[in-house]
């Protein structure tokens, strides 16, 4: 595991995109995997900034989606993607891909999502954010290494760290569809991406800490590349 201290998110988004670009540029990255949250907004930023013609040819695959959410919502993951990744970074909103928390048979649904990352390859480069509870996607802790996407409970941590994007915390979905964490560690390349003091202990954890599910991102520890980006707040605990 690599671990990268930078000094500020802007710096985080412009070395991140550098990745990716170079992995674009010399054809070794066709499928990117995105994740929502604040974390990794600095990422999408400078790849907006920097934006190649050969950068809108790639596919993405989100990690999660909530439950029981309209992706007429601004909140849903369908929306926030469209928002923050397809239009910044121009793709063909034909090959992004999120899952589809709202589908009738979301077990079908969730065997859909893994066979469609299949098809298209696998995931090249997966950006992760991470939560305070050391969630990586929507893995709340106990969620078991070899996981595929499959339906989970929010955590109540999880919910209230959400509040702030509906008008009321009762509005913040009690399920969501999540890629796994043996999902996660399939892809070829994973990048995690934290900024600030609240993320220290988590970041510390998944780093350093023992590999144990109650910090979902200690499976990180066994990915053969896996990067982690951090400003000085969030590395405070190392
Ligand atoms: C949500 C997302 C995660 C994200 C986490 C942290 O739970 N499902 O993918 O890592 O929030 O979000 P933020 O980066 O805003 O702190």
């Amino acid at each position: 595991m690599q671990v990268i201290i930078l000094k500020n998110a802007e710096e985080i988004g412009d070395y991140v995109a550098g990745v990716i670009l170079a992995g674009v540029d010399d054809g070794s990255l066709k499928v990117l995997g995105v994740a929502t949250g604040s974390s990794p907004l600095p990422v999408y930023e400078a790849l907006e900034r920097r934006r190649t013609p050969e950068l809108s040819s790639i596919s993405a695959f989100a990690l999660d989606e909530y439950v029981g959410l309209p992706y007429s919502h601004a909140e849903s993951y369908h929306a926030v993607i469209d928002r923050e990744v397809t239009k910044r970074l121009r793709l063909d909103p034909a090959r992004v891909h999120v899952p589809d928390g709202a589908s009738d048979d979301l077990p079908q649904a969730c065997l859909d999502y893994e066979e469609a990352i299949r098809q298209a390859g696998g995931v090249d480069l997966q950006i992760l954010g991470i939560g305070g509870s050391g969630h990586i996607g929507f893995n709340e802790p106990t969620s078991s290494f070899a996981s595929r996407t499959r339906i989970k409970t929010l955590t109540p941590e999880t919910r209230a760290d959400n509040a702030r994007f509906f008008d009321t915390p009762d509005q913040v979905p009690l399920h969501c569809m999540t890629q796994g964490l043996g999902t996660i560690l399939a892809a070829r390349r994973v990048v995690l991406v934290a900024q600030g003091r609240q993320k220290a202990a988590a970041v510390a954890a998944a780093v350093e800490g023992p590999l144990t599910a109650m910090c979902p991102g200690s499976a990180l520890q066994l990915h053969p590349d896996a990067t982690i980006v951090v400003d000085e707040q969030a590395a405070a605990d190392l």
